[in-house]
């Protein structure tokens, strides 16, 4: 039985009593539980956290100076900064082939806006087959396990709101053909979700505090409490390739970008990522900048509209450099950040060992219960406030961090709503115009209209290809593909 009172004192002294509200009423199972989530809050912190994040809106602090990035060009023969590719690439195959690199897909999210009811990871969302997100990835890495002769472990991050039924996921489908002990999960942590009038924390049931996963910044923190990163070591690994569950074009391994992430002269290897020309300065991705001499992502909302719309003596975007969530981690960064003290940034926010990442806040539309009637409230507009870290937020930390420029088709077909922009119907689109492309490079006629958008439905599986050039000296390719096809490779 929980010493209610001492509870009691607690919640008064930080203005959260009403978590016991039905507490009476309460059988001694549902008190369990409820006072085991209240035990877990970080009491010392949350006086800060309401006052900061909640009741006031944190004003962004512009850096003083803010540099344009540099990074590695998607041509390594791009005069603007020309290198050696093949000699990176190989060098990234023979990390794959030693064991030395691991993938990581943050899965952890709750998918809000595509509304779809199950993890995320479990979407289809190839245009033909309709394969789940999660058997992307995991097809991928089976072929990258057959082409460099070693298992590939993979580390799935959940929530405590999604592990259940994506553990089961992967269990009914029998890990995709991948090794049952390649594949690891664990989840990350949570945060209290708030009411953003009071800062109140929200009940979600009577004997339940509505809580949000802890962004997937989190993970740094999730990576080295989970066991996570001790399994890596003991596996050897060196490098996690960071995807998250969303973008069916992600490559998860990536040899290239993973050499040069370790063995490029100005990385130190702790974390890298990959980057997109924006399509204009006002495009919603975050923008790479470098910030006394440090990689810094800016969030695209906070980037005035004057640096958004400079541009350099080419013509092009000073800040053109767009993230896509792309990461090449150190197994010993993430170690460092869990483990020194204050090795972190700002100290208000949530980290593990010494290290922080700064909080964000965002106004969500969250059920609760009310706590005059009991019964549950569906609200129509925002009423309550998610607070998350971001992993980008890491990039500042390193010593020195690389970024390489990617393609939009090739690599960026997010998922993230159910129509419009990065949505379920956009990446169908795209999952399709890569497949052409790599056809046509092969030597495929493919079917295309007035507006070169192609007219066949076409999904490639990473099992037959993981790149184009894997079409180059395939078999059985057809010489022509007839308009309203539907072919699956
Ligand atoms: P998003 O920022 O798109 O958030 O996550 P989301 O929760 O999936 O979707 P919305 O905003 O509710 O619609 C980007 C990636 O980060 C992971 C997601 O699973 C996705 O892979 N993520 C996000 C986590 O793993 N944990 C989190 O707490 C948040």
């Amino acid at each position: 039985m929980k010493d209610i009172e001492a509870l009691r004192a607690q919640l008064e002294a930080v203005g959260q009593e009403h978590l016991l509200r039905f507490w009476e009423e309460l059988d001694d199972r549902r008190r369990d539980h409820l006072a085991a989530q209240i035990e877990a809050i970080e009491f010392d912190r949350l006086p800060q956290w309401i006052d900061q994040y909640v009741l006031h809106k944190p004003e962004f602090e512009l850096p003083q100076r803010i540099e344009p990035p540099v990074w590695y060009p998607r041509d390594p023969g791009n005069p603007r900064r020309p290198y050696d590719a093949g000699r990176f690439r190989a060098a990234g195959e023979d990390l794959v082939r030693q064991g030395r690199v691991s993938a990581f897909c943050v899965a952890g999210g709750q998918g809000t806006r595509l509304g779809w009811d199950g993890p995320k990871g479990t979407y289809p969302a190839t245009p033909i087959t309709r394969k789940p997100l999660f058997q992307v990835f995991a097809e991928q890495l089976f072929a990258a396990g057959r082409r460099w002769g070693r298992s590939i472990p993979l580390y799935v991050m959940t929530s405590p709101l999604n592990h259940e039924p994506t553990v089961e996921f992967f269990a009914q489908r029998e890990y995709f053909g991948l090794p049952r002990e390649d594949v690891m999960f664990f989840q990350q942590g949570v945060m209290p979700s708030f009411d953003r009038q009071s800062g109140r924390i929200l009940l979600a049931a009577r004997d339940e505090l509505a809580v949000n996963p802890d962004g997937h910044g989190g993970s740094l923190r999730a990576l080295y409490r989970s066991g996570a990163i001790d399994d890596m070591i003991k596996r050897g690994v060196q490098h996690i390739s960071y995807i998250q569950v969303d973008n069916p074009h992600v490559r998860v391994i990536d040899p290239l970008f993973i050499g040069l992430h370790a063995a490029a002269e100005d990385s130190s290897g702790e974390m890298s990522s990959k980057m997109l020309p924006k399509t204009g300065p006002f495009e919603k991705l975050g923008n790479f900048c470098r910030v006394d001499g440090r990689t810094t992502i800016i969030e695209y909302s906070d980037l005035p509209d004057e640096l958004a719309e400079q541009r350099d003596e080419r013509g092009e975007l000073r800040f053109g450099a767009g993230s896509l969530a792309i990461h090449c981690i150190g197994v010993d960064f993430i170690r460092r950040l869990n483990t020194t003290p204050s090795s972190g940034s700002a100290g208000e926010g949530r980290g593990g060992g010494g290290f922080a990442l700064p909080l964000h806040r965002a106004d969500k539309k969250i059920p609760h219960v009310d706590l005059d009637t009991g019964h549950i409230v569906e609200p129509a507009e925002p009423n309550g406030v998610k607070l998350e870290t971001f992993v980008f937020d890491a990039l500042p930390l390193c010593e020195a961090s690389i970024i390489l420029e990617t393609d939009r088709v090739e690599e960026f077909a997010p998922i993230k709503n159910l129509s419009g922009v990065d949505s379920a119907e956009s990446s169908r689109a795209l999952q399709i115009e890569r497949a052409a492309r790599w056809l046509e490079a092969a030597g495929v006629r493919t079917p295309r209209n007035d507006r070169r958008e192609c007219t066949a439905i076409i999904e490639i599986s990473p099992l037959t290809a993981l790149e184009a050039a894997d079409l180059q000296n395939a078999k059985d390719l057809p010489a022509s593909i007839a308009p309203g096809a539907e072919v699956v490779l």
